[in-house]
């Protein structure tokens, strides 16, 4: 099988990717990016492999559920547990993912406090097992990345970067900003710039150029493929910020909240008429419904409302008026009521 990863770097111009983001880029508002503008890649939610592998296995496969026109499209994975790791690995190359991403950045305290996601910032050796045990149920069929931040309270991004290019990732996307820092300042594009000059100066040569061979740990650190990410706004934007910090690919995950239209270089949200937005809306509530019924809250639907419903007069009346919907027949009558008000 193939390192995608690899195909995209070798096009020599930053590729794009949309960040995997918990309750938000489930396979309905993947479905529908696909059809606005789709990213060079698609990541899931983040899943548990210690929830896969128990008895509530079966609440957290929807998590993963993809539709062919997603590739290439990475589950990504989190947990305490490595033989989990291992034996999701396998699962996930059965189910047919393109790539497995282990989370290494998460800052919510308790998942910190315990030990997983950015709390593995201070576990480097633990980090170690998770991303060898992962390695080995991928059994070089598919790429492994691993997404990270740039340290735990302190930058540290020459130890903890250094350390995790050191074990020769397929691909690794920075975060420009430490697990203290949560999202609260702006992302430090200058460390991220510093971990692609880390990769660039390691003395390895590749001692495996070969695309097709892939979670070897026979990829040269300079092959590690990687993808900055931290308050990209825009198409234009992410390739200013690849530009200057050598980044190969490019993030972005709220910037879809401003502009469902951010991976299409030519076009935003404003090229919409307001009824081209109430229609993408519908849509989406349609979308969102026909896959979840009842099995998700209608709630989680709403914080994708503003996407629609902004920059225009009334927008603000017609987000609350949204905002007070329980199913898809009451947004329906929301837009209809806005439409002939
Ligand atoms: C609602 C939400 C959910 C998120 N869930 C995840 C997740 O499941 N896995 C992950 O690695 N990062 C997660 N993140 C972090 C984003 O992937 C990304 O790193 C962060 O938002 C910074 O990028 P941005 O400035 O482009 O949004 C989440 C962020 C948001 C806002």
């Amino acid at each position: 099988m193939s390192n995608f990863w690899q195909k995209l770097k070798k096009n020599n111009k930053p590729f794009f990717v949309l960040a995997p983001m918990d309750d938000v880029t489930d396979v309905v508002f993947r479905q529908l990016i696909c059809t606005t503008a789709k990213p060079d890649v698609l990541f899931t939610e983040f899943t548990n492999v210690d929830g896969l592998n128990s008895k509530g296995q079966d609440k957290l496969m929807p998590r993963l559920l993809f539709e062919p026109n997603e590739h290439p499209i990475v589950a990504q994975i989190w947990g305490q547990n490595p033989e989990n790791y291992f034996k999701t690995a396998q699962m996930l190359v059965e189910m047919g993912f393109d790539g497995i991403d282990i989370n290494m950045g998460c800052p919510v305290s308790k998942v910190v406090r315990s030990g997983s996601c950015g709390g593995l910032i201070r576990e480097p050796e633990r980090a170690k097992e998770i991303i060898l045990a992962t390695r080995e149920g991928a059994a070089e069929k598919i790429p492994v990345s691993v997404k990270t931040r740039i340290g735990d309270k302190e930058i540290a991004t020459e130890e903890w970067i250094g350390f995790l290019l050191s074990l020769k990732l397929d691909a690794l996307t920075v975060h420009g900003r430490t697990v203290k820092e949560q999202s609260k300042v702006p992302a430090h594009w200058d460390e991220i710039a510093k971990a692609v000059a880390l990769r660039d100066k390691s003395q390895e040569s590749s001692v495996n150029p070969d695309p097709d061979k892939v979670g070897t740990g026979l990829i040269g650190v300079k092959e590690t493929v990687i993808i900055g990410n931290g308050d990209v706004i825009s198409y234009q934007d992410g390739l200013v910020k690849a530009k200057t910090s050598g980044v190969d690919g490019i993030m972005i995950g709220r910037g879809v909240f401003q502009n469902i239209f951010v991976f299409d270089p030519a076009k935003t949200n404003a090229d919409l008429s307001v009824q081209e937005r109430m229609d993408l809306l519908t849509r989406h509530t349609q979308m969102f419904v026909a896959r979840w019924g009842n099995t998700k809250n209608f709630n989680i639907l709403k914080k994708f409302f503003k996407i629609y419903a902004s920059d225009f007069e009334g927008a603000s009346e017609l987000r609350v008026n949204l905002m007070e919907t329980k199913n898809l027949e009451e947004v329906e009558s929301v837009i209809h009521n806005f439409n002939h008000g």
